[in-house]
């Protein structure tokens, strides 16, 4: 069974074929397609982004489609940078713009600056949405740290560890993290719903 998954964020694509290897499932990517018409993420939750990702690449593609919509939502600021995540210090802002910016935004907040990881994942074949969500909570450091992961992950410090997300091993990252349990959801409720058999 092939299916596509709507991004074009490189880490998260790497993390989500990884939790759907050894089972029946080929997943594609944009970059298979030719001139896919980009996504405008403008819902003010991660279901709402996820689900209209799902629906306007799956009106392209025409084959099932997986998509995610995640972020990082910080207790002293509100549940900023939330959905804005991506372009938290502006439009084709990099990774290390966004950490500095929250950096910047938590300096003078009594610690621990607390944060969780969030992320809805949908799988839409033109027939009802099937979602699933994942959360992992944590802290935000001070300092960044490790090379692994992608985004946020050198400021982020999951609960009960003493490394940041991007100090871990994939593998490991992919145990605990908001998208691994969200696809691992998504998976089951395949399987029950007899979408996919493994
Ligand atoms: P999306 O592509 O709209 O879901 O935006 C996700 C953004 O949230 C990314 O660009 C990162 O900035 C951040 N983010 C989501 N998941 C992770 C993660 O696993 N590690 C670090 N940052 C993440």
């Amino acid at each position: 069974m092939e299916i596509v998954f709507a991004t074009s964020n490189k880490g998260k694509f790497k993390e989500v074929n990884k939790l759907f290897e050894n089972s029946e499932i080929i997943i594609k990517s944009l970059s298979d397609f030719d001139s896919i018409a980009e996504v405008i993420e403008d819902k003010d939750t991660f279901e709402g982004n996820a689900q209209k990702k799902a629906k306007e690449i799956f009106e392209q593609v025409k084959i099932p489609v997986i998509a995610d919509d995640s972020g990082l939502v910080v207790e002293h600021l509100n549940g900023e940078p939330g959905v804005y995540s991506a372009r938290y210090a502006g439009e084709n802002c990099s990774y290390a713009d966004n950490n500095k910016k929250l950096l910047s935004e938590l300096s003078g907040f009594e610690k621990p600056n607390k944060a969780k990881f969030v992320c809805w994942a949908v799988y839409y074949d033109g027939n009802d949405f099937i979602n699933a969500q994942g959360e992992v909570n944590g802290e935000i450091t001070e300092q960044l740290s490790g090379t692994g992961g992608f985004g946020y992950d050198p400021l982020f410090i999951p609960d009960g560890y003493s490394k940041t997300m991007a100090e871990i091993s994939p593998e490991e990252k992919n145990q605990i993290s908001h998208r691994g349990k969200a696809f691992r959801e998504l998976k089951a409720k395949l399987i029950q719903k007899g979408l996919l058999h493994s």
